[in-house]
């Protein structure tokens, strides 16, 4: 950026003031002017850019933008309507702009593109040999987050419109709670809202509130000092709210925490001052609450066991992630991706999933949701032999699904039709005649072919999303 000197305004110019905001920020600025051409751009923006501001002032925007989200400042440019929180990419990077006409008199002089990064070092790697080393982002307090919003797989509506939402909250610095069952990724949420929020170099500090005894979780959130407790720590403890300073708090099982705890921590949301267990003055720490349960705290809120006002605190943003069985296309994704992990951890060059397991996958329902899926691969990788995972690599319990679902349902319905005879009693229509025998030609088919669909639609002669139909018809899907 090329600043004329000042004109006389001393030290502290409107224009030197401007300057070093400008260059300061922490956000990337970007200016243009009536004809598109860029007149004021920031390091922090340049250097995204691959560039450095003096080489691309004085260019048209849409030269120098050609494939990123910034040339939206042209039509705010032309129509001179702000766009507030527009979530976009450069070279993959997510960010989050605002556009901004700037105008003299009613007339649009130029605009102003602010934008924040969400993922600063870029860290799209998911899994490697140690699991977790390479991803780690250290902070300043040397507490880490793994993830970021790159890490969650998945492309379902629901997860695109999660991942939207993480996004746009994650700057603004509310309180966020994280629903969802077990398994489903809350704590993955929890550490990308950390790692999109402007607190991403300061410290994510995790209290698990169902893993500490309750007499022991108040000196957890708010330490205590020396010679509180007998037996206490030599200098007393630091609570995890003090270290959390500058950046999140992940309160984990929050539906665990007892009646007055609940109480201290409204007391700490509301006033952001912890007092510290046998101190006399309060400290202040600035710290954004993010909180993760299982459980349904709108009953527990119901039957007075958890503090409505402190559920209305943590519950400004809630992030609801659906069970796997809800979201059934990320599967493929996740499966993939899982492979891709333990393919590195374990050295091996595991390709594809069997058709029928596969499948199989699709129709399971998931109860440990994403956990259960991610450890069935792995436990396929500590028995498997070749390059395909079978029925015989996944645990029993799922293994038998596969035979019950296929042979056994089959059988079992044979059995009951009373084979290949066909019951003609009085009052049956046509209609149900036919679809009585077609039913039964199905299960020979897929008796014949041993479950395997595409080989039953092939003795059918149909197509195996004509098949698949006419199961759901029958009900032997
Ligand atoms: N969308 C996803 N993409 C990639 N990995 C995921 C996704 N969702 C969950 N996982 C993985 O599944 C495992 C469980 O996730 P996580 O621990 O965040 O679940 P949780 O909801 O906190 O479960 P719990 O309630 O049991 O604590 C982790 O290994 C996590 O990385
Ligand atoms: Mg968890």
């Amino acid at each position: 950026m090329n600043y004329p000197e000042s004109t006389g305004g001393g030290e502290h110019s409107a224009e030197k003031i401007l300057h070093t905001i400008f260059e300061n920020s922490n956000e990337g600025l970007l200016v243009i002017g009536k004809s598109g051409v860029i007149q004021q751009v920031n390091t922090t923006l340049a250097a995204t850019l691959k560039t450095s501001p003096s080489k691309i002032v004085g260019r048209q925007l849409t030269e120098v933008c050609k494939h990123n989200g910034l040339r939206k400042l042209i039509t705010v440019l032309k129509n001179g309507i702000p766009e507030f929180g527009k979530i976009d990419s450069i070279d993959g990077r997510s960010f989050l702009a605002d556009y901004i006409p700037i105008t003299n008199n009613k007339q649009i002089q130029g605009a102003l593109a602010k934008i924040i990064f969400l993922n600063p070092e870029r860290e799209t790697e998911y899994g490697n040999s140690d699991g977790v080393s390479k991803r780690k982002r250290h902070s300043r307090a040397g507490s880490t987050v793994v993830y970021t919003v790159d890490n969650i797989i998945g492309n379902s509506p629901q997860l695109v419109d999660l991942k939207e939402t993480l996004l746009k909250v994650a700057p603004r610095n509310s309180n966020v709670l994280v629903t969802g069952e077990s398994g489903t990724g809350k704590e993955l949420f929890a550490q990308a809202v950390h790692a999109a929020s402007l607190r991403r170099s300061g410290p994510f500090i995790k209290i698990n509130c169902a893993a500490i005894p309750d007499t022991l979780l108040e000196s957890e959130f708010f330490g205590y000092e020396e010679g509180t407790f007998t037996g206490g720590k030599k200098g007393g403890k630091v609570g995890k709210l003090e270290l959390a300073n500058g950046g999140t708090v992940f309160l984990d099982e929050i539906g665990d925490i007892s009646f007055s705890l609940q109480a201290k921590l409204l007391r700490f949301i509301q006033e952001k001052e912890i007092q510290k267990l046998g101190a006399g003055e309060a400290k202040v720490s600035d710290v954004r609450v993010v909180a993760a349960t299982n459980v349904n705290l709108e009953h527990l809120v119901k039957y007075k066991k958890f503090r409505e006002d402190l559920y209305y605190r943590l519950n400004v943003v809630n992030l609801c992630i659906p069970p796997l069985r809800e979201r059934k296309e990320d599967i493929r994704e996740l499966m993939h991706c899982f492979l891709d992990k333990y393919n590195r951890l374990f050295g091996l060059r595991v390709t594809a999933l069997d058709s029928q397991v596969e499948a199989l996958f699709k129709r399971y329902s998931w109860p440990g949701n994403v956990r259960e899926l991610e450890n069935t691969i792995e436990r396929a990788f500590n028995v498997i032999e070749g390059n395909i995972i079978y029925k015989e690599h996944l645990p029993s319990h799922i293994a038998s699904l596969l035979d019950g679902e296929i042979s056994g349902a089959v059988e079992e319905t044979l059995h009951r039709e009373n084979g290949l005879s066909l019951p003609l009693s009085d009052g049956q229509t046509l209609n149900e005649i036919v679809n009585q025998t077609e039913k039964l030609v199905i299960l020979q088919a897929l008796k014949n072919s041993k479950g395997n669909k595409a080989k039953a639609a092939k003795l059918l002669g149909i197509s195996r999303p004509g098949l698949y139909k006419k199961l759901v018809k029958y009900n032997l899907a």
